[in-house]
């Protein structure tokens, strides 16, 4: 694996089933920078979680559903970052379109490995193949696809453990800790990136796209 400065690494953020419906969000923090991915009339990109009119950050939530709207004043951005709703425009900001396109969002970068979306700060560097390596993204992207059901949280179910047991098999990919059960469950605990509070922390746990009657006992 390569390693990079932070702006330039790669985090996992969620899966694209936490952002498939439109106005899905999900949020983190990369030393001091909040990130936002969100779903925007059906595409799903992100930018760095600050409004560019007072520099608020606009979701405070890790995760939710809702406009990219910055909570201050109003400003609602679409999905080339532009503020497209301004709120007393006309007598507060006189905001025309050249003046919107240049208090557009700052973009950052997203990837996904399989199903699994990844982010960064940086809008240039190596690819997200290029910092696992080939041979871990193409596992990982595997994996993702043969695990498509989400399971219930802290227990994968049928008699599972919680994936610390000397059953799984254990390996990292940037700041996943995956544990696995071959056929069975897949576990993906996410740490915060540097610089995150705890509250971006994120596990699933994610079960075969067989049903349950067919899943090994
Ligand atoms: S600080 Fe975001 S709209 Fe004013």
């Amino acid at each position: 694996m390569t390693e990079a400065m932070p702006d330039t690494r790669w985090f996992y953020l969620c899966t694209e089933d936490d952002l498939a419906v439109p106005n899905a969000f999900v949020t983190t923090r990369v030393g001091a920078v909040p990130l936002v991915a969100q779903n925007l009339k059906g595409r799903v990109v992100a930018f760095r979680n600050v409004c560019t009119h007072r520099f608020a950050v606009i979701h405070d939530d890790p995760s939710g559903c809702g406009p990219l709207r910055c909570p201050y004043h109003g400003w609602t951005f679409d999905a080339e970052g532009v503020p497209v709703g301004l709120p007393f425009n006309p007598t507060d900001f006189q905001l025309n379109a050249e003046g919107r396109r240049r208090l557009a969002l700052n973009p950052a970068s997203l990837a996904r490995c399989g199903r699994l979306v990844f982010v960064r700060v940086a809008t240039e560097g190596p690819s997200l193949e290029e910092q696992l390596g080939s041979g871990l993204f193409a596992r990982l992207s595997a994996l993702s696809e043969d695990f498509p059901r989400s399971g219930e949280p802290g227990e994968t179910g049928d008699g599972l453990d919680d994936g610390s047991g000397e059953a799984w098999e254990r390996f990292e990919a940037a700041n996943l800790r995956v544990a696995l059960r071959p056929g069975q469950a897949l576990r993906l605990e996410a740490l915060p990136p540097p610089g995150a509070a705890e509250r971006f922390a994120r596990t699933g746990n994610f079960l075969p796209a067989h049903t349950d009657t067919e899943r090994p006992a």
